[in-house]
């Protein structure tokens, strides 16, 4: 966890400027999609473990080019690398996709309120991503696995454009396989050897068992699909106040400090990014400012 003071954050132990990155060094890179791609980092010198909560992010420094805030898709109960993974779209996450393993890239993090993992214990868990947002999701995923007795039950709802964007297909093949946890998989549009669902992701609601007096879930995606998955949740009986979601907004400090991802009364960097819905739900229909 990391924590802001006058000047300097506590980060792992360690005090340093908050605005001034550590070099990573590339250990490796998987090519997930034909536009997203996972680094796993490693510290340049040394070999501290990099301590994160679920749903946190670190800024991201592509030397020369840019910084870009990007969710941490790592286990954080596994700290060995240091994990992200990224949707090309622009300057930044291109140049991100060119680098190779050898390469440097400046992290300052963490940042941001996580998910509520802890808050969730005892209840069902339903997780909702959408597209990348398996990413950002990914953390709460492993903790929860890793602490299965914990919780009730385990649903994870997934919807992506085509069958060729589906993030993490060998580990989402391999969690459906287990006897505790439920996985349900969506496409827009299906092509050829396509046998699964088709449709948005909000059509997956109604097939997730869950008991809606005691569960907690989880939204990621994008915010057309977060509103909607909300609203569905809703229906389905959870109450407001059990919904959580991540928001995103285009950040410079990432520490509550220049006011550039400020939202309402809301710092999306430093009170989020993720918010109980019945805090953000007005926020969320509004676009970025
Ligand atoms: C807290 C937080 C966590 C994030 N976590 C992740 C993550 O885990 N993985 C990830 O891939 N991204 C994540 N993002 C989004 C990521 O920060 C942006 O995609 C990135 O800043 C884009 O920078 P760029 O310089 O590459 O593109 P820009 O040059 O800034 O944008 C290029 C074009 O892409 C569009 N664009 C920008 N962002 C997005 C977006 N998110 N989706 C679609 N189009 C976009 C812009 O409108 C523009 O047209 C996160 C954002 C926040 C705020
Ligand atoms: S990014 Fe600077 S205040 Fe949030």
């Amino acid at each position: 966890m990391a924590c802001v003071t006058d000047e300097v954050l506590v980060m792992n132990g360690a005090e340093q400027s908050p605005m001034l990155p550590d070099l990573y060094k590339v250990r490796q890179v998987h090519r997930e999609t034909d536009d997203a791609f996972t680094l796993e980092l490693g510290r340049a010198a040394g070999h501290q473990p990099f301590g994160f909560s679920a749903g946190q992010f670190n800024m991201l420094y592509v030397h020369g080019i840019g910084e870009v805030p990007i969710s941490i898709s790592g286990d954080p109960g596994g700290q060995a690398t240091l994990v992200h993974t990224t949707r090309a779209v622009g300057a930044v996450t291109r140049a991100m996709r060119a680098l190779r393993a050898g390469d440097m890239l400046g992290v300052r993090g963490p940042f941001g309120v996580g998910w509520p993992v802890a808050q969730a214990e005892g209840h069902d868990v339903v997780v909702v991503a959408g597209g990348i947002g398996l990413a950002p999701l990914r953390p709460t995923i492993y903790h929860v696995l890793a602490n299965r007795d914990r919780y009730g039950r385990v649903v994870i709802l997934y919807g992506t454009r085509t069958p060729g964007d589906i993030l993490f297909r060998k580990q989402l093949e391999a969690w459906r396989a287990r006897l505790d946890i439920e996985v349900y998989v969506t496409v827009d549009r299906a092509t050829e050897g396509w046998n699964g669902n088709v449709g948005v992701v909000t059509k997956l609601v109604p097939k997730a068992p869950f008991d809606r007096t005691r569960t907690v879930a989880m939204i990621c995606g994008p915010e057309i699909m977060m509103r909607f998955t909300a609203l569905e949740l809703e229906r389905r009986g959870i109450d407001a106040d059990h919904i959580y979601l991540s928001m995103e907004r285009n950040m410079k400090c990432g520490i509550g400090l220049c006011g550039h991802c400020q939202c309402g009364a809301a710092f999306i960097c430093k009170d989020g990014p993720v918010f109980r819905y019945d805090a953000i739900r007005e926020l969320l229909s509004r676009r970025e400012i």
